[in-house]
């Protein structure tokens, strides 16, 4: 498989990370998301993202398509909030296993340390999921706690993990 190229996204990528994500919406845990999204509808998540600053949305493209994205979104709406960022990565499920989860991951966290505006990275991890799991532990992420049978999905009641990860390179902000 070719190298991926790691960019941030652009308006025209959002279909293909709208499908990427419908996929686990609609046949895996690792969501809570119930129903698949139309592309129009996953705008405003969409433009909740930008190039610079603490909520990025990073996209891999092996052989000029969209192979998954990673992004550091809105932890928790208060102000006091803003310098932490909750993280997340999804793959195509054609691309799994090859490593592209890490590399977007690690870009994603490089880009964070590098601006300075981010202290505090989470991510909560819908068990059981190994993989992901796996992903969050080598990229420096320890596990904060459980919590358990939170979300009720296709039946059943599904626990969730969440995982932080210091952002080292902050520069307090005054604002
Ligand atoms: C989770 C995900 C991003 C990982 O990316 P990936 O490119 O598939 O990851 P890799 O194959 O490079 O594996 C990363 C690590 O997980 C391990 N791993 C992969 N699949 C595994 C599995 N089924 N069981 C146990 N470990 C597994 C790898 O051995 C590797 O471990 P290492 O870093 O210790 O070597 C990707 O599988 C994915 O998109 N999954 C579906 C969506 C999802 O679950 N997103 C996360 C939501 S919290």
């Amino acid at each position: 498989m070719p190298p991926a190229r790691i960019r941030s996204a652009v308006d025209a990528d959002l279909p293909d990370l709208v499908r990427i994500y419908n996929h686990y919406v609609v046949h895996s845990h690792v969501t809570f998301d119930t129903h698949p999204f139309a592309v129009e509808a996953r705008e405003s998540w969409f433009r909740g993202f930008a190039p610079s600053g603490p909520h990025r949305l990073l996209v891999a493209e092996i052989d000029d398509e969209i192979s998954g994205y990673a992004s550091s979104g809105s932890f928790r709406a208060k102000p006091a909030y803003r310098t932490s960022v909750e993280t997340t990565v999804y793959l195509a499920p054609e691309r799994v296993q090859r490593g592209v989860g890490p590399a977007l991951y690690a870009a994603l966290l490089g880009e964070l340390e590098a601006e300075g505006e981010v202290h505090r990275a989470y991510a909560g991890i819908a068990l059981p999921n190994p993989a992901s799991i796996a992903l969050h532990t080598r990229l420096g992420f320890t596990l904060v706690g459980t919590f358990r049978e939170v979300g009720f999905k296709f039946g059943k009641f599904w626990s969730v993990s969440w995982y932080e990860r210091e952002i080292p390179a902050l520069r307090h902000s005054s604002h």
